[in-house]
């Protein structure tokens, strides 16, 4: 008689290193893995849903940002999770992360989770079957108009995965990897095998590869709702929207009887709104002030924001930053401590301050 299964641990490595490249200037001054979403720092979403999925050990792979994730993670409990943290001295790749969590990882089944990747619906199913059917590795995968930009996959017939390649400039298929992987502690072997790639990176579609070229049995799943960040805002504002679709309603700072808030709104604790309408679905954080301004759809406003005789819609405004006296922003992204203003008493002139690698369009 078969002696029953024990369940297997399963961990969860969850990558915040990297140089985030593609989102300056806003990564110059912080980790990516923070940009909030809805007011959220995105790699929270990512923490709640492996913790949803049962997981409770995380280790949190981190580089020059450490300080930062740490701070806003901590012990990892008001997730439900004991955080471990790896320091990965130089972004060398995904494969290289693995190596470095090795002993974090003994020989326990693992989820490996892109800190700055978005899953709408979590992950709750995929680790449920991977438990369930243990293949020496899952893979996730999701439709994308421009495969050139990721990692690629080629299906057989069955739907087995047979091939995998890192940025192909001529791809097989239009299904790309999105940033959740199951492993088996098999995968140790693999990012062991594999050698650096044209970036200099040791790639993880190498190491699946890898296991591939071994026989070994790599599945996949294919999902809708995946955001990653490409550099442009456009993905960003897209999630953000999502997100403020399903926000709770909730008016807990003051808004004074000259104002009017309208539909999926949430305006925190210790925010203030003067003579100003808000049209959700939108959220305004806390020690934020509105005075005399329209905010209309799809706007998350952080913390500490002061937005003055201005109208914004379908946008993002991070902490500290201010807008006054400006008629209209939309589909914009402001960074931390901002300051955007007419320019006064000057005609048909410009006058920027503007960080490295900033992007700004004037009519
Ligand atoms: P990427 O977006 O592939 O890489 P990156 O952060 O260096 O960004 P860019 O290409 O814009 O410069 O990384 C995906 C996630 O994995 C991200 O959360 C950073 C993290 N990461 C590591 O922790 N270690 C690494 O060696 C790499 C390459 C990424």
């Amino acid at each position: 008689m078969k002696a029953p299964e024990v369940p297997k641990t399963l961990k969860a490595l969850v990558l915040c290193g990297g140089a985030g490249t593609r989102l300056r200037p806003i990564t110059h001054t912080s980790a990516k893995q923070l940009v909030p979403v809805a007011n959220k720092p995105v790699l929270f979403y990512g923490l709640e849903a492996i913790a949803a999925a049962g997981v409770t050990e995380a280790g949190i792979i981190v580089g020059d940002t450490a300080p930062e994730i740490r701070r806003a993670v901590g012990d990892g409990s008001r997730f439900g999770l004991r955080a471990t943290y790896l320091r990965q001295n130089a972004p060398l790749g995904l494969a290289h992360a693995v190596q470095i969590a090795r002993d974090f990882l003994g020989d326990d089944d693992f989820v490996m989770y892109l800190g700055d990747n978005f899953i709408v619906g979590g992950v709750t199913g995929v680790v449920d079957d991977f438990r369930r059917e243990r293949p020496d590795a899952r893979i996730l995968l999701t439709r994308v108009a421009d495969p050139t930009a990721f990692g690629v996959a080629e299906l057989d017939a069955t739907g087995r995965v047979v091939g995998l390649e890192e940025k192909p400039a001529v791809p097989k298929s239009d299904l790309a990897l999105v940033g959740v992987y199951l492993f088996t502690p098999v995968v140790h072997e693999a990012v062991r095998a594999v050698v650096p790639s044209r970036r200099g990176e040791l790639e993880i579609t190498d190491a699946l590869q890898w296991l591939l070229d071994q026989g070994r049995d790599v599945r996949a799943t294919t999902i809708s709702g995946y955001w990653k960040d490409t550099g442009n805002v456009t993905d960003m504002l897209e999630v953000n929207r999502t997100v403020l679709e399903t926000l709770e309603p909730r008016i807990e700072g003051s808004v004074d009887p000259a104002s009017e808030i309208i539909g999926r709104v949430r305006i925190d604790d210790g925010a203030k709104v003067f003579g100003s309408r808000v049209v959700g679905p939108a959220v305004v954080g806390a020690g934020t002030v509105i005075a005399g301004s329209y905010v209309g759809p799809f706007t998350s406003v952080a913390e500490d924001c002061r937005i003055e005789d201005s109208e914004i819609e379908y946008s993002i405004v991070l902490r500290g930053a201010s807008v006054v006296g400006m008629r209209r922003i939309e589909v914009s992204l402001i960074g931390h401590h901002v300051e955007v203003t007419p320019s006064p008493r000057t005609h048909a002139v410009h006058r920027l301050v503007l960080g490295d690698h900033s992007k700004v369009q004037i009519p």
